[in-house]
């Protein structure tokens, strides 16, 4: 039995859902256990593209299972074109798709109001700058309970009582809050009660079916969404997402103990990225963020918007493998940077004239803080045929070696491109 997990370690779009993919052969059920649509996982096979919010990156290979746990919050509508889109390319989600019934649904009344709240400001200025999917309303309304419907509850003859309740109460809430948004309690209940029955095949106990499948020595593959700085408690509060998104929430997330959790992969960028508001010590805001930008498609999977780009900060990623319980790392992007003639990496920060190498608690500190720099130099060659990393030019070698060094974790797989057969496993 082994369970392993794919930890994003900076703010997201590491690349996880390429490493899910490719890890996914030895595994029989890959598990996306919290986040929920404003995750977008590309997965590239054949030079077909997917990109992937609500459904697992195991479902590009035969012959798993794929599980979206208790801790996702599921937008039905967009579940059910995912699957529509995959069956249009070939891609069958029949028995090999489950949805746990105790996951909560994102609703209309949460995307309104997380477009409202998130034109608000929560810190020096800026707002969080959310994905508007109803992401941080939803996972709200769990916590609160009283106004919370889970997937279970669709299947229930009080479900269109709950939908009255709670749309009497979130359409005086979206009003005071300045949103035109109208809900109408009879529409949102036939919608979503069309939506249930579609997906009453996948509905299940998905926390029993986990915990048979360990106990029977099944391999489970769990699939991280966002990164670890954007977790809840642990992340660049205020600006992060609603769910514990680094290694901390794998078991409450799927309802698997710890105790059964055998291997972390860390995912970076050999460079760092950012969507959204809130602190990048090392973000590069000049012409060489802008080619980041454009050698590596720095633009985000579900809303398109620009990345933010920057150097590689060691004092985040190791902060977040330690949180994470990471044993080795998996770094993305190294082509990207092949083309630079210099590449820095934060080791350290000054803040207010002290040199720290702790990841600051207070984002207010964070927003302080002066990287201190290593510069590499750069190889400049092109790695993207690259089959071995003893294959890859000195001074990227140098550099990685140098990163696991200072992050101190040793490096399992190098990326050099986005296809499957671009990866380098470490020996
Ligand atoms: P995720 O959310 O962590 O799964 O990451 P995203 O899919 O949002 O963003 C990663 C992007 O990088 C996707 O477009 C991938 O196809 C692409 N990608 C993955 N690995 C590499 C790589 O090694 N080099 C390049 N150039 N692109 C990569
Ligand atoms: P994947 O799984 C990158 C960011 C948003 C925003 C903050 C809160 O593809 O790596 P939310 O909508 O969750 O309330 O937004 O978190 N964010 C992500 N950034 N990748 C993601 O997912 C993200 N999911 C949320 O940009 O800053
Ligand atoms: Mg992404």
């Amino acid at each position: 039995m082994s369970g392993t997990c794919v930890i994003g370690l900076q703010w997201g779009d590491e690349a996880k859902g390429k490493i899910v993919d490719l890890l996914t052969r030895d595994f029989d059920v890959v598990v996306r256990y919290q986040g929920g649509a404003n995750a977008g996982h590309t997965v590239v096979v054949a030079g077909q593209v997917y990109k992937l919010h609500h459904i697992p990156s195991g479902v590009l290979s035969p012959g798993v299972m794929n599980v979206i746990g208790p801790g996702v919050v599921l937008n039905p509508p967009v579940a059910l074109q995912e699957i529509d889109s995959l069956a249009s390319r070939d891609i069958k989600l029949t028995d090999n798709l489950m949805i746990s019934d105790r996951l909560h649904v994102v609703f209309p009344w949460h995307i309104a109001e997380d477009k409202v709240m998130n034109a608000s400001p929560v810190g020096g200025g800026e707002s969080i700058g959310t994905t508007n999917r109803g992401i941080g309303p939803c996972y709200r309304d769990k916590y609160g309970r009283s106004h919370a419907i889970r997937l279970g509850d669709l299947y229930r003859p009080d479900f269109r009582d709950k939908v009255e309740r709670i749309v009497d109460f979130k359409q005086r809430v979206l009003a005071q809050l300045g949103s035109s948004e109208l809900l109408v309690a009879s529409e949102i209940f036939d919608e979503y009660s069309g939506h249930a029955e579609r997906l009453r095949p996948f509905v299940a106990d998905t926390t029993n079916y986990l915990l048979d499948a360990v106990e029977a020595g099944k391999r489970l593959l769990f699939e991280g969404a966002q990164g670890a700085m954007l977790d809840i408690d642990h992340g660049t509060f205020p600006f992060v997402t609603s769910s514990n998104s680094s290694g901390v929430g794998v078991a409450a997330g799927s309802g698997v103990p710890a105790r059964w959790i055998k291997k972390v992969i860390g995912v970076v960028k050999g460079y760092t990225t950012r969507v959204g508001g809130g602190p990048f010590p090392t973000e590069l805001t000049d012409e060489i963020g802008q080619r980041i930008r454009d050698l590596g498609h720095e633009y985000g999977t579900t809303t398109g918007r620009p990345r933010r780009c920057g150097w590689f900060d060691v004092v985040a990623v190791r902060y977040a493998a330690r949180l994470s319980g990471v044993d080795s790392l998996a770094v993305m992007m190294l082509d990207v940077l092949s083309q630079l003639s210099e590449v820095k990496v934060c080791v350290a920060y000054d803040l207010d004239g002290q040199r720290i190498d702790r990841f600051p608690s207070h984002t207010e500190d964070l927003r302080r803080v002066q990287p201190v720099w290593e510069v590499l130099p750069g190889w400049q060659q092109d790695v993207r045929g690259a089959h071995r990393i003893e294959d890859l030019p000195a001074g990227a070698r140098r550099y990685l070696d140098r990163v696991s060094e200072l992050v101190g974790r040793p490096i399992g797989i190098v990326s050099v491109g986005p296809g499957r057969e671009q990866t380098l496993f470490a020996s």
